[in-house]
């Protein structure tokens, strides 16, 4: 048999070839376990002489001991190794070059918007505004256009299905019966009513898709109501926002006499540079008008007192002329190489 030495020297060395914590755990159980070679030995001495029995008992126990720390250490320098297996696993090299944070900026029609209502709004007009899902009523009838009038057939106008008396919104356009309906029932004293100037920018939708249309895109709708609104103001108000927005006096405007069933007389509004890009191309850029009187009466305004211009602007054609863009569906196409050149 053995000697308690050789038995501690064996042990260590098989401690030191366990490579992972089951092998160690493993050989500690031939040493220590319940019929390891050391537990084996303590049970042997029960044959001895007491006198014997004491010393052998202390020797064993010196033995365990060896064996029970070169255990412990056996554990600890796995513990470690485990540890710096991890850390060289899980290592980030720190001198990789980062992401970066890359600022994001407004989109190019949010800015257009958001010109445009502080350019209104500093003339006195407050900002409307409407649902996107719109009743038929809302979107046609109120505004005057008749029953069988083309923007109402399934090629121009996305209805939802079995729904009949609801659409996504053409235009802005029923924002003004909204406004109207709204302030004549916030004013019920209709003498001494203010005279309505909102602006309602927003998105439509209809069934279009060219480099000048894109199925979603958005209005501005104006609409100034009052006792002695004509169409000299309405000329007025949108030759000095253009020259504004544009910051330019090197804009020429048209007014080309159009039909809207919810304005008469009806202009259509087109602009075109003299100078840069564009030069001397018209884009139309709005639809306007003096407010039809059943357009006022459906707004619940009497049409004999009070009168009005509205008029209805695409901001993704102004954005276009602004910038000098040509084709407008890049505005929707989330291309960041577009996009960032507006931050
Ligand atoms: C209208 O929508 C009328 N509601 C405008 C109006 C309002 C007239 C109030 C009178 C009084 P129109 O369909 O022409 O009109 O559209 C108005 C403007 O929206 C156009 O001048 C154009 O600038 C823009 N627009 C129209 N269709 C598209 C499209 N598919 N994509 C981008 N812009 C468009
Ligand atoms: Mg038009």
């Amino acid at each position: 048999m053995d000697t308690l030495d050789q038995l501690v020297h064996q042990a260590a060395a098989d401690f030191a070839a366990a490579v992972d914590s089951a092998q160690l755990e493993q050989a500690k159980a031939r040493y220590l376990g319940k019929s390891g070679s050391l537990t084996e030995r303590l049970k042997g001495l029960g044959k001895l002489e007491a006198e014997a029995r004491k010393a052998a008992g202390a020797e064993i126990n010196r033995a365990k001991e060896a064996i029970e720390a070169a255990l412990e250490a056996r554990r600890a320098a796995l513990r470690e190794a485990a540890l710096l297996a991890q850390l060289a696993a899980e290592a980030l090299d720190v001198s990789l070059p980062g992401r970066g944070n890359v600022a994001g900026g407004l989109h190019p029609t949010s800015r257009t918007l958001e010109r445009i209502e502080q350019l209104f709004r500093s003339i006195g007009f407050v900002v409307a505004d409407g649902p996107e899902i719109e009743t038929d009523w809302h979107n046609f009838t109120a505004l005057n256009t008749p029953e069988n009038h083309p923007a109402r057939s399934m090629h121009d106008t996305f209805y939802l299905e079995g729904h009949d008396d609801v659409l996504l919104r053409t235009h802005t356009s029923p924002v003004q019966i909204r406004a109207m309906l709204a302030h004549v029932a916030r004013y019920a004293d209709l003498d001494t009513m203010p005279e309505i100037r909102v602006i309602a920018p927003g998105r439509v939708y209809r069934v279009d898709s060219d480099a000048t249309h894109s199925p979603m895109f958005h209005q501005v709708e104006g609409l100034w109501v009052g006792e002695n609104v004509s169409f000299a103001d309405l000329k007025g108000v949108i030759a000095d926002f253009l020259r504004k927005f544009f910051e330019s006096d090197d804009l020429q405007v048209r007014f080309r006499p159009s039909f809207f069933p919810f304005t008469e007389p009806s202009a259509e509004i087109d602009v075109a540079f003299m100078s840069g890009a564009l030069k001397g191309r018209w884009l139309e850029i709005a639809g306007c008008g003096m407010v039809h009187p059943n357009v006022l009466r459906f707004g619940g305004i009497d049409p004999e007192r009070y009168t009005g211009f509205a008029f209805g602007m695409g901001p993704d054609r102004l954005t276009m002329l602004r910038y000098g863009v040509n084709d407008l569906r890049l505005f929707f196409d989330g291309d960041l190489r577009f996009l960032s050149q507006f931050r």
